[in-house]
């Protein structure tokens, strides 16, 4: 018995892949590595290819006995959803659907989805639960909330899911053997990192005006190991005959901008270069999880705090000062 995980050479994925690899479970990729690098997951098996290509699911479904799958393969770029609303719509939403029909054919009845918090939108208070209302404000998460909804009526046909609502994901491996790959994200923890080592301009901070005790936003920064635990431990809840559900992942903790920077400033021993500039359009002031649900259901909360986001995501990147 195997688990099948698309997207498994991402930057999430490859952190999911090597912790089930660690708990000796036996783990297969697909990915198309347009975004992936493949490098992330060379100790285990790999197939490059589409989540629409039937037959490939097939063949791998048959050769590895998969018997549950977590779902990472997606475009997920903000800006660029709203431009290529087709090429977004037909790759998350239709390659989620050629995906859950050549699973079901082949047995597969449980699945992992990857969501995000995007879902929300602006939410109008925090903590975010699970009962705010879904506004989405790109197509990118859009399409995250149509996987949701289309997966959640799947029940109907055999497949049981958990869809993983994740805040801000940063950092990287403990060892620093796998990390985020700064020239694929806008995200800001990268963008940090980059500024620090000399790699791009001062840092851009966009907009200082909100309504928050230094005026910058806060948004709620979770370990990407400890992101991975939650996508092994949503397997286990489906394994032990858990119902659908979505749930937030998050710290239930809000960290500004400047936080960030402060703590960035603290563990590198040097200083960000920044720039405060207009805000960002579309960036909501202020957005953290109330983890209550994936607490109580799935048993895993956040151990990692934001200084072991910020070391790991610095020993990963000044890596690079040695290369
Ligand atoms: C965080 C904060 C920016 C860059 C996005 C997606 C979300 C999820 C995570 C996939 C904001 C500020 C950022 C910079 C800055 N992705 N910032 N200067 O926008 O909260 O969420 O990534 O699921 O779906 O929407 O993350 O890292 O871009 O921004 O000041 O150069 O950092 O304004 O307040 P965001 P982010």
């Amino acid at each position: 018995m195997a688990v099948l995980v698309t997207g498994g050479a991402g930057y999430i994925g490859s952190h999911t892949v090597a912790l089930l690899t660690q708990q000796q479970r036996d783990v297969v990729v697909l990915d198309s590595l347009e975004l992936g690098t493949k490098s992330r997951i060379d100790t285990v098996p790999f197939f490059q290819g589409n989540i629409s290509d039937e037959r490939l699911i097939e063949k791998i479904c048959k050769k590895h006995d998969i018997t549950e799958v977590i779902h990472f393969a997606a475009y997920k770029a903000v800006g660029e959803s709203m431009e290529q609303p087709l090429r977004y719509y037909n790759n998350n939403v239709g390659g989620t659907i050629d995906l859950v029909r050549a699973l079901l054919a082949n047995g597969v009845e449980r699945m992992v989805f990857s969501s995000s918090a995007a879902v929300y939108g602006n939410p109008a208070s925090v903590p975010v639960t699970e009962d705010s209302p879904l506004l989405p404000e790109s197509v990118y998460a859009e399409t995250k909330a149509v996987m949701e909804r289309f997966l959640a009526s799947c029940d109907a046909i055999g497949m049981r899911s958990v869809s993983l609502r994740y805040f801000n994901a940063a950092g990287a491996s403990a060892d620093s053997s796998i990390g985020e790959d700064w020239s694929m994200s806008q995200n800001l923890v990268p963008l940090v990192m980059k500024a620090i080592l000399g790699f791009s301009g001062p840092l851009n901070v966009f907009g200082n005006d909100y309504p928050t005790p230094d005026g910058t936003c806060i948004r709620d920064y979770i370990h990407v190991e400890d992101l991975a635990d939650a996508h092994v431990k949503a397997l286990d809840y489906l394994e032990q005959g858990g119902a659908s559900l979505a749930c937030n992942v998050g710290t239930g903790r809000g960290t500004s901008v400047l936080e960030v920077i402060d703590i960035a400033e603290q563990v590198s021993g040097r200083k960000v270069p920044h720039v405060v500039t207009s805000r960002r359009a579309g960036d909501p002031t202020s957005v953290y999880a109330d983890p209550t649900l994936v607490r109580a259901l799935l048993g895993w909360k956040a151990t990692r705090d934001l200084r072991d986001i910020i070391t790991s995501a610095w020993n990963w990147h000044s890596k690079i000062e040695n290369v």
